[in-house]
């Protein structure tokens, strides 16, 4: 298979368009409250044989309009419909309408067809976005790699949403900006999905050189395995030193021309990981395909960013490499020199994660002026026994600064908790006997924790001598929420491409 073939097209979305008369094409959609025994009088365009279908139902009390039901009514000539759940109207957010966009096309069968009608009955126009995102969201199926039969082709999905005149402008303008958010939530997912032996440092690199082209106003800038030998990222090489397709950094510049200080994003991308000498187990080697989550979170959120026209400088940084078991790969007990000068004692080379972000945190925040810098790993399996599916771990050295994550985290409906960076943590990770750090901590408590305070040690400071102080600092750990996230209702299975709306918030404040 092509490279090329391997990523769906950029920015592909299913269509949503919007409109303010009453015809209904298709699939006619109702999402309904809770309470509610009839349709209005007001929805003149439903065909009067399946509007006493409706009501019927509605009177009879056999749908009850229960958060993220559905009920499928068809057999009348006055066409289909789909009616969908939420709950009671009260308790109705923007997350019960996402969820609820997300339910019915979770939900389609063929007797559905591609075409949708969704009809709203006063809902507002965050809600109404909302709905449509989640329907972007979940439409999503990675696909590639399986022989396509001429019957199976399907016609992309499409909807139109049926709105008053009046708030037409403004929430076509809501759903144009949430597909481009959502362009970005797909790409990564697409990167994520993508099996290793098609996904491998220099592919992910001139996959971004490829995405650069789309662009005006953004550059990738690839540091292939030679100048990153040449630059002393020892982190890098070393992980990726053991494989037979080399490490790369690749940089990602959006407004480059722009001076003063800018969001800094820096990604783990690990495109396989076995664990290198220190050999992970076989069972479910395959999940550490995934291992280049953190890589792909910061791709599809430029993406996003690009796509959505924001015009404010964003730097990103990937550190890509394979951990290879080999004669040639790194062994526990090596000492490498990091791009910082310090030292690790590498005591288990599947704790490699935080070699390769070393040299990407470094760089970010002494090649670049970040204001903050905020890193995504798929980092420890003891994250993913604190928090589980559930959330990610978040841990910041500025208390102010991982609220505003965790906030924005939960404005979009991807939660990230925070932890704690203790000191006891990093001079755990700083007593080796040999070298300045340790990439293992004492024992296994603690794991994600003693990670991040190793993270810590390669967050360089802004300013020097009394001045001093570090770069506000971010480190999220999506072990347990890239992927196998059976609660997230915006993904059917496979990568999820997580936390490229948390940052799109964060990073544009919409
Ligand atoms: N990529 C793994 C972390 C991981 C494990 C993510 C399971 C998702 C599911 C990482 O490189 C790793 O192997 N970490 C080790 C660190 C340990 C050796 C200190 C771990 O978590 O066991
Ligand atoms: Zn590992
Ligand atoms: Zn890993």
């Amino acid at each position: 298979m092509k490279w090329e073939k391997a990523v769906a097209v950029f920015g592909e979305t299913m269509e949503v368009t919007i409109s303010s008369g009453s015809n209904i094409n298709g699939t006619l959609v109702l999402p309904l409250f809770e309470g509610e025994e009839a349709l209005p009088t007001a929805d003149e365009g439903i065909p009067n044989s399946l509007k006493s279908q409706i009501n019927r139902v509605l009177g009879d009390g056999d749908f009850k309009a229960k958060t993220n039901a559905t009920m499928t009514l068809v057999g009348t000539d006055g066409g289909k419909a789909m009616l969908i759940g939420l709950g009671k109207e009260a308790d109705a957010d923007v997350h019960t309408y996402r969820e609820a966009g997300a339910t019915v096309v979770a939900s389609l069968k063929k007797v559905h067809g591609d075409e949708l009608t969704v009809l709203f009955h006063a809902s507002d126009i965050a809600s109404m976005s909302s709905f449509a995102e989640g329907m972007m969201l979940r439409d999503y199926s990675y696909d590639l790699y399986k022989k396509k039969d001429d019957e199976d082709e399907k016609n992309d999905l499409s909807a139109r949403i049926n709105c008053n005149e009046g708030d037409a402008t403004e929430l076509s303008a809501a759903i144009d900006r949430a597909a481009s958010i959502v362009s970005g939530v797909h790409l990564s997912r697409d990167l994520g999905n993508c099996p290793p032996n098609d996904m491998y440092p220099m592919a992910f690199a001139e996959k971004a050189e490829l995405w650069a082209k789309d662009y005006a106003n953004v550059k990738v800038e690839v540091i292939d395995y030679e100048t990153a030998k040449r630059h002393g990222m020892g982190g890098l090489v070393a992980v990726g030193m053991g494989s037979s397709r080399k490490p790369c950094m690749v940089i990602f510049t959006l407004n480059g021309d722009l001076k003063g200080s800018h969001p800094m994003l820096v990604g783990k991308g690990i495109t396989f990981d076995t664990g290198g000498i220190s050999l992970k187990p076989g069972a479910n080697m395959d999940e550490m395909k995934y291992d280049m989550g953190g890589s792909a979170t910061v791709f599809g959120t430029m993406q996003a960013l690009a796509s959505c026209g924001y015009d404010k400088k964003v730097v990103a940084i990937t550190c890509m490499a394979e951990n290879m078991p080999a004669a040639n790969a790194q062994r526990p007990g090596d000492v490498i020199t990091t791009l910082s000068g310090k030292t690790i004692e590498v005591l288990n080379t599947d704790a490699e994660g935080r070699l390769v972000l070393a040299d990407g945190l470094w760089k970010a925040g002494t090649d670049y002026d970040p204001e903050y810098i905020i890193d995504f790993a798929t980092l420890t399996g003891a994250c993913v026994v604190a928090l589980g599916h559930e959330a990610t771990g978040l841990w910041s050295n500025d208390d102010d600064f991982r609220t505003r994550i965790h906030d924005a985290g939960n404005d979009v409906g991807e939660l990230a908790w925070p932890m704690p960076l203790l000191p006891a943590f990093e001079k755990e990770m700083t007593n080796s006997k040999i070298a300045d750090t340790r990439n293992l901590g004492a024992g296994r408590w603690g794991g994600a924790n003693t990670a991040a305070a190793f993270l810590k040690q390669f967050v360089p400071n802004r300013g020097e001598g009394d001045d001093a102080e570090q770069i506000t600092w971010a480190h999220m750990d999506i072990a347990g929420t890239y992927w196998g996230a059976k609660t997230n209702k915006m993904v059917g299975h496979g990568a999820t491409g997580i936390h490229v709306r948390t940052m799109v918030r964060l990073i544009t404040g919409e």
